[in-house]
């Protein structure tokens, strides 16, 4: 797979935090990510795509049913996701792959999703990933992100600036991703964005564009 200094620097950086991701998330996960993944998969069925899967927080929450593939750019968080596997009750296959050159064909999934997997993607990298899922996803199919964006309000602010350099070293990652504002740039069709955590976490729904 071909690949940009930017996709060899995450990559880098996800084998290296493998090993201590679910114990560095754990807070955040019992106290946010678990109340909201189950949101990203509500009426979805058939086949899944689940972008920059990681340790696989998701599985718990497939559609039962369902045909999961998790792809993930990191060797190292697709061996944490192998152990999770038994708590989907959808079928899984994991790959590893990146999502700017997915190597699925056209229209090849009913669904696509992505947790917290645009936040870490560098802004050029945003309209290639969201081209690709675009491309793989059925016309009419649906694509649903889960992402942070910088809340507004003086506290938060100033908290979030205390986090900027820790998530920017640990996990590549940024509040100030514009996701949702390449939508269009991607040739996806925007239909439906809502906070589902204060102002601080995004849920962006998509569908390919005609
Ligand atoms: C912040 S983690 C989120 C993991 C998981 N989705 C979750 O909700 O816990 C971001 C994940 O995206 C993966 N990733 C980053 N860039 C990627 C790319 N270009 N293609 C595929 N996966 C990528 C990382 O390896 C990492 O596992």
């Amino acid at each position: 797979m071909a690949m940009t200094e930017d996709t060899h620097n995450l990559r880098r950086r996800y084998e290296r935090i493998a090993p201590l991701y679910d114990l560095l998330d754990l807070p955040f996960e019992y106290a946010r990510y678990r109340w909201i993944r189950p949101l990203l998969f509500r009426g979805l069925s058939g086949r899944i795509l689940d972008a920059g899967v990681g340790t696989g927080r998701n599985m718990p929450s497939y559609p039962p049913g369902s045909e999961v593939v998790g792809v993930d750019l990191s060797s190292a968080m697709l061996k944490r996701a192998e152990r999770r596997r038994p708590l989907s009750p959808a079928s899984v296959q994991l790959m590893e792959m990146d999502v700017t050159h997915l190597n699925f064909p056209d229209a090849s999934f009913d669904a696509a999703v992505a947790t917290f997997l645009f936040c870490t993607l560098p802004e050029e990298l945003q309209v290639p990933a969201l081209r690709e899922i675009g491309r793989v996803v059925k016309p009419n199919g649906t694509i649903r992100l889960l992402e942070y964006t910088r809340p507004h309000g003086r506290i938060r602010e100033f908290i979030t600036e205390l986090w900027k350099p820790w998530i920017s070293w640990a996990y590549g990652a940024s509040f100030d991703r514009r996701t949702e504002q390449h939508i269009p740039e991607s040739g996806l069709v925007l239909t439906a964005a809502r906070f589902v955590v204060d102002d601080l976490i995004r849920m962006i729904e998509a569908k390919p564009g005609v």
